[in-house]
């Protein structure tokens, strides 16, 4: 059991429905929804307040196979870690009371990673890495982001990951920054790296927040790995969860990775570059980005009730800014 000051892990999950503990729900008489899960599956009270931040410094999360490795150890663990990266996806293995808690289409090996978000070490190597592999790219991304909401003073940013997304509203001096992810992990070392900010686990499809409390929200390479359904979930409790005019700040893939560069190209730094995402976007396991590419943004956005202010869909990443009607 991971025990976190007298709050056990199965408690972790139900912070983000902003109703206390999971004994307090089954005391409270109130249904009890076994976490995550299902929580994203149903209709729940909204919360009138915001959600419990845990004390992530002292929460302690169970290791998962990749962490009881120790690749330096021993020279065949090392192997093993090379064959997961380039083998037949595995199903993310978890502590019982998260497995139980997270949408199954997210317990995936994203990005080939061994056990995908769900380890404390490898987690740690996944956020520094993303923006290595993406040559710098993403970071230009957040930056498009936050200069766009300096006006905002609550920002929540969805899919946070380490946290960096949300560092790059608060350094434009937004003072209520919150992020939310369904990794543990990944928000164990987001809150070590960025203590100013706060951060709560929980999806996108059901945010832990009362109507009309941000004026922003932003989602940075998280639309992508969703599936369809889901992600006009997320836009609905985006809708929810925003002030009237509020901002919604969107970076994501371009489908133009997709596509073989032109082979004159290649005589262009540019082109190498377009070379080296049409590679990495064919290697890399994302089993939803498919149907990301297909969704018009634009119309997306319109049926959720959001009025499109700026597009730029350039290569490696597009971005979209849109107001709540
Ligand atoms: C590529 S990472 C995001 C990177 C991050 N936004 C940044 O700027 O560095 C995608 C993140 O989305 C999270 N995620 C996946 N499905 C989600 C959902 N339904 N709701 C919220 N977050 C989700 C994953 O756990 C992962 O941390």
């Amino acid at each position: 059991m991971c025990l976190m000051g007298n709050m056990e892990l199965s408690d972790l999950a139900f912070a983000k429905i902003g109703v206390g503990s999971a004994r307090q729900v089954e005391d409270s008489g109130l249904p009890v929804i076994s976490g995550l899960r299902s929580a994203a599956m149903q209709t729940h009270q909204e919360p009138v307040q915001d959600p419990v931040v845990p004390d992530w410094a002292d929460l302690v999360l169970e290791d998962t196979w990749p962490d009881r490795l120790h690749p330096l150890s021993r020279p065949r663990n090392v192997w093993k870690l090379l064959q997961s990266l380039f083998s037949r996806r595995q199903a993310v293995e978890l502590p019982q009371q998260l497995a139980e808690s997270i949408p199954r289409y997210i317990l995936q090996e994203f990005h080939n990673l061994p056990n995908g978000n769900y380890s404390n070490h490898l987690s740690h190597g996944y956020i520094t890495g993303f923006d290595i592999a993406m040559l710098g790219e993403v970071e230009v991304s957040r930056q498009w982001i936050a200069e766009r909401l300096t006006k905002a003073q609550t920002v929540l940013d969805i899919g946070t990951a380490g946290g960096k997304t949300a560092a790059a509203v608060q350094r434009q001096g937004v003072p209520d920054v919150w992020g939310i992810d369904p990794s543990p992990y990944l928000l164990k070392h987001a809150a070590r790296r960025n203590p100013g900010l706060k951060f709560v686990p929980g999806i996108g499809e059901n945010l832990p927040f009362g109507a009309e409390r941000f004026d922003a929200i932003t989602l940075c390479f998280v639309l992508h790995e969703v599936p369809p359904r889901y992600g006009r979930q997320i836009l609905a409790e985006c809708y929810r969860c925003l002030k009237p005019g509020g901002l919604l700040a969107i970076a994501e893939p371009s489908s133009l990775q997709m596509q073989k560069p032109r082979w004159r190209s290649m005589l262009t730094a540019k082109g190498w570059q377009h070379l080296y995402f049409y590679l990495l976007a064919h290697f890399v396991y994302e089993p939803f980005v498919e149907a990301w590419h297909k969704v018009d943004k634009a119309q997306w956005l319109d049926e959720g009730g959001f009025e499109l202010q700026e597009s730029d869909y350039g290569m490696p990443i597009g971005h979209w800014l849109a107001r709540k009607r």
